[in-house]
């Protein structure tokens, strides 16, 4: 079966990104599909290039047994034609990507995140970097919610049928 690939794209590819694949991860290899599904984070920011998760946010995501992994990249012109799913954690990244995508195609695969999540309250996952507080435990709940809806989304993208 040919394998699903997912991108997560924020702003600094430190702190949301990398929570919402690293909920996928594990939600995937739950339902075992790791073989399946490729999964990755990128951002549309430079500023964090080369650097681990953020370590607020790592500390956030081991509360609820998440491990956050994997160094900041910026998104590429490439990742548009190697992924089929490309998730905005906000409107900001949308917009961003949107502006980056080399052909409608590829915009068809930019999609919100928070679309996946049952019952969401909003459609972004909001910077938690500036802010204070339970917003790095927000961030974590929002990509484990998410990451459910998006098990089943895959799934019907391969045509399993449960
Ligand atoms: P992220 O959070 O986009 O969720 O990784 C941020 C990380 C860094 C900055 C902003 C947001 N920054 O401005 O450096």
């Amino acid at each position: 079966m040919k394998k699903y690939r997912v991108l997560f794209v924020c702003l600094g590819n430190i702190c949301r990104s990398p929570t919402a694949e690293a909920a996928l991860r594990q939600a995937v290899t739950q339902h075992g599909m790791s073989d399946r599904v490729e999964i990755d984070s990128a951002g549309t920011g430079a500023w964090h290039v080369g650097k681990p998760p953020d370590e607020r946010m790592a500390q956030a995501g081991a509360v609820r047994g998440l491990r956050l992994t994997g160094a900041a990249r910026r998104v590429e012109i490439e990742d548009f034609f190697d992924y089929d799913l490309i998730l905005a954690m906000d409107s900001s990244n949308r917009a961003d990507l949107l502006s980056l995508a080399p052909d409608v195609e590829s915009s068809k695969k930019v999609r919100m995140f928070r679309e996946f999540e049952a019952n969401a309250d909003a459609i972004d996952v909001p910077d938690p970097y500036y802010g204070h507080g339970d917003g790095f435990l927000q961030v974590v709940d929002m990509a484990l919610a998410g990451a459910q809806g998006l098990v089943e989304f895959i799934l019907e993208q391969q045509g399993v049928v449960r």
